[in-house]
């Protein structure tokens, strides 16, 4: 085991000492310009200029095969509000993370083999933050405990709504940057190969002592 762990990391060593740095999607997981059914483009296996699905509104010029699954969604006693199924673009991220669509069905193809592994969220959503539901100043005046998205700064120029919510609906995108502006290094931006621990730079903001939460939560 001890070995089979060393020959793993001297091949990773490898990998990862091999990529030249990226910017942003390149050599990210969300880059699939190396798989053959990609046709090397970066974009493709999400967004088309052309004859795009219009299946979930307001969503960018999709071209993958959309999930069509039914999903258990949080609930709480103390939630004030009550998300229904996933819509926008938290539907177009579980077009690949809930594990029922393949990684390839892009471009009109639903023949695809690839599936999501370590990133699958399954459709039990039950055990993940609450996502497709308002979050507007009359919810947190509701709850007490949240900032006004209308009027708090979210760190990134503009106000919590502006920034992080979609027409004022609380996503997957709320919390995460799938296109990664934050990586300006590829692979080791998240992989620390000394230290061994990977961190999540599509976040939006650093969740260091917890600042992503706190944009929000007034805890
Ligand atoms: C793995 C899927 C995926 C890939 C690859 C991807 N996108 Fe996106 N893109 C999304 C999703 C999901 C959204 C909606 C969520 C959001 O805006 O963050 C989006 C939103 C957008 C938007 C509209 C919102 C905005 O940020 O302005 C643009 C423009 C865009 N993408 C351009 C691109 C371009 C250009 C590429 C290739 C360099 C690309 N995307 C690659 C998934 C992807
Ligand atoms: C075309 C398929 C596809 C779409 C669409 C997609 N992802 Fe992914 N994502 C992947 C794959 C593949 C991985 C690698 C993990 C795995 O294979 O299980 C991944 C990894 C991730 C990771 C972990 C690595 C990292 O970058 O931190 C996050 C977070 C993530 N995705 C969030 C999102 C979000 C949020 C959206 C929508 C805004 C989205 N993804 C849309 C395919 C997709
Ligand atoms: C409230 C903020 C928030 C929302 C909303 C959110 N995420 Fe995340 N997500 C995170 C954080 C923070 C991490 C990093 C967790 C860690 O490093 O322990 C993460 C990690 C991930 C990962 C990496 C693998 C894993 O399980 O740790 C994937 C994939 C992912 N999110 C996908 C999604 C998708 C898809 C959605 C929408 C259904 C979503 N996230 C909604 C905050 C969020
Ligand atoms: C935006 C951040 C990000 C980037 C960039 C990134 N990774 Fe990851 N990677 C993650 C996260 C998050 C995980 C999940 C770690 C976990 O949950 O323990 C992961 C997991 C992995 C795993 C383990 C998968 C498994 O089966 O358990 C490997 C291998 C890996 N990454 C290789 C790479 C390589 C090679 C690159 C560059 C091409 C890369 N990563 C770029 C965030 C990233
Ligand atoms: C973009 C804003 C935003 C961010 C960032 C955010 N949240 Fe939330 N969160 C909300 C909203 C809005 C609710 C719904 C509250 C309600 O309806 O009572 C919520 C709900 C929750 C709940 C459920 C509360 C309950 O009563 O069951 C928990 C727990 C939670 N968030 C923790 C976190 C953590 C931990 C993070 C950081 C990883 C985080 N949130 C990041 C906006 C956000």
């Amino acid at each position: 085991m001890k070995r089979f762990t060393g020959i793993l990391t001297s091949v990773l060593l490898i990998f990862f000492t091999s990529i030249s740095f990226g910017q942003g999607l390149l050599n990210s997981h969300h880059d699939f310009t190396g798989a053959s059914w990609s046709g090397g483009e970066v974009c493709l296996p999400c967004h088309t200029p052309h004859n795009a699905d219009m299946t979930v509104p307001d969503s960018p010029l999709w071209n993958h095969e959309v999930t069509s699954a039914g999903f258990q969604v949080y609930t709480s006693s103390t939630m004030n509000s009550t998300p229904g199924q996933p819509t926008g673009h938290s539907k177009l991220c579980l077009s690949c993370h809930d594990g029922t669509v393949a990684v390839d069905n892009h471009s009109g193809f639903t023949g695809g083999t690839q599936f999501v592994t370590w990133g699958n969220l399954t459709t039990d959503l039950r055990d993940d933050h609450p996502i497709s539901f308002e979050y507007s100043t009359a919810l947190a005046t509701a709850d007490g405990g949240l900032y006004d998205p209308a009027t708090t700064p979210s760190g990134l120029g503009g106000s919590i709504a502006d920034d992080l919510l979609q027409g004022g609906y609380m996503q997957c995108s709320s919390c995460h940057d799938v296109h990664i502006g934050r990586n300006t290094q590829g692979c080791v931006g998240c992989h620390n190969m000394a230290t061994g621990v990977t961190i999540s730079l599509s976040l939006w903001k650093s969740n260091d002592g917890s600042a992503l939460c706190l944009t929000c939560h007034d805890k």
